[in-house]
């Protein structure tokens, strides 16, 4: 997909300016805890810069990426064949969250084992690449992770906050059927079923009183369902159930201005998300509902740092302070500057610019 270049902005510079020589976008610089490229956070970095016209810079993520997940190939062989002969699959022994800067894997006790951010990963690439994908690395990794999701979408594991490893969570069924579907343009039909199988239990098993829910046999909501419609576009904004959640959202989840991930979130205390406020502001520019999103944006620009950084998290009137209290502790501040928001604040901002279509 091409997009035109729109003008660059301190938010472009500042992506830009964390990418690691090899390619990878760090999560966030000064965060003790983020000194990684998560697979998540870049997919969504790389698609921002998309958006600006830096498309050298998403290349080289690309590439990394494809080199991080060849590096894996071993294990993910062996996963894959331990499911098609019916024997245990080991979830030590799948794919990463997330990589070093020079892609190689840390051992530890990390969540690891999240599959959504690789249905974002081929996503991202989709929309990076136009067309079927030419032989080489890229194309073996990309065949390697649509395998991957084929075979383990609906594998219980972490979900995109990195909790609730025993369950299925709909942004991350929703993550793997777009990035089949991506999969199909890349690569070729024979990942149609696949996608259209992991899109069909999204529909049928994750709605409960008409919305779309956090996961299976859940009731309640998750700002991430915002993702189904934008930037996925596995749902159109007018669809009915999908315009249930987005109420829900915008009725449990909305507070002060800015947007929590779930209502009972107690990571530092459940404070509202820059990334999120920012994603919901993209959704709304996309389907034309412009002031709506230029208030969420002023919100978020409203806890920029002094620096222009953007933070994770900012604690609200419904932040639980003794969690808030025990995770500042643990880990110090919650993580500041943190690419990914700034690359939602950058994607909300394009889809502005450029008038992206309205989601099918
Ligand atoms: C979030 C993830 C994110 C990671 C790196 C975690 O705290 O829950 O969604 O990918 O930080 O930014």
């Amino acid at each position: 997909m091409t997009h035109p270049p729109v003008a660059h902005d301190a938010d472009v510079r500042f992506l830009l300016d964390h990418q690691h020589p090899d390619g990878a976008y760090v999560a966030s610089p000064d965060f003790s805890q983020y000194p990684y490229g998560w697979v998540r956070d870049g997919a969504f970095v790389a698609h921002a810069l998309d958006a600006v016209g830096e498309r050298t810079s998403a290349a080289r993520f690309h590439a990394w990426m494809a080199e991080a997940v060849l590096g894996m190939e071993g294990d993910v062989r062996a996963q894959l064949a331990a499911r098609a002969g019916g024997r245990p699959i080991d979830h030590a022994r799948m794919l990463p969250a997330r990589y070093r800067l020079d892609g190689g894997v840390e051992a530890g006790d990390w969540p690891d084992f999240q599959v959504d951010g690789y249905g974002q990963w081929l996503w991202s690439l989709g929309a990076h690449v136009d067309g079927p994908l030419p032989a080489g690395r890229l194309r073996d990794a990309a065949v390697l992770v649509a395998e991957y999701l084929a075979a383990f979408w609906d594998e219980p594991c972490y979900d995109a906050w990195e909790e609730g490893r025993t369950q299925q969570h709909t942004s991350t069924l929703a993550s793997a059927a777009a990035g089949l579907r991506a999969a199909v343009r890349l690569l070729g039909a024979e990942y149609d079923a696949a996608a259209e199988v992991a899109w069909a239990g999204v529909r049928t098993r994750c709605v409960a009183d008409g919305a779309f829910v956090k996961g299976f046999g859940r009731h309640d909501v998750d700002a991430s369902l915002v993702w189904l419609a934008t930037p996925f576009d596995l749902v159109a904004d007018e669809d009915p159930v999908f315009r249930r959640t987005l109420a829900r959202i915008e009725d449990e989840l909305l507070v002060d201005g800015g947007l929590l991930r779930y209502r009972a979130d107690t990571f530092y205390g459940g404070g509202a998300w820059t990334l999120l406020t920012a994603g919901l502001a993209w959704h709304h520019a996309r389907v034309g509902r412009t002031e709506r999103a230029r208030a969420l944006l002023a919100w978020v620009d409203a806890q920029r740092r002094a620096d222009g950084g953007l933070p994770e998290q900012v604690p609200i009137a419904t932040t639980d302070p003794w969690f808030l209290d025990w995770w500042t502790r643990r880990w110090g501040p919650s993580a500041v500057p943190l690419l990914w928001s700034h690359a939602m604040v950058v994607l909300a901002r394009s889809a502005f610019a450029s008038g992206v279509p309205v989601a099918r």
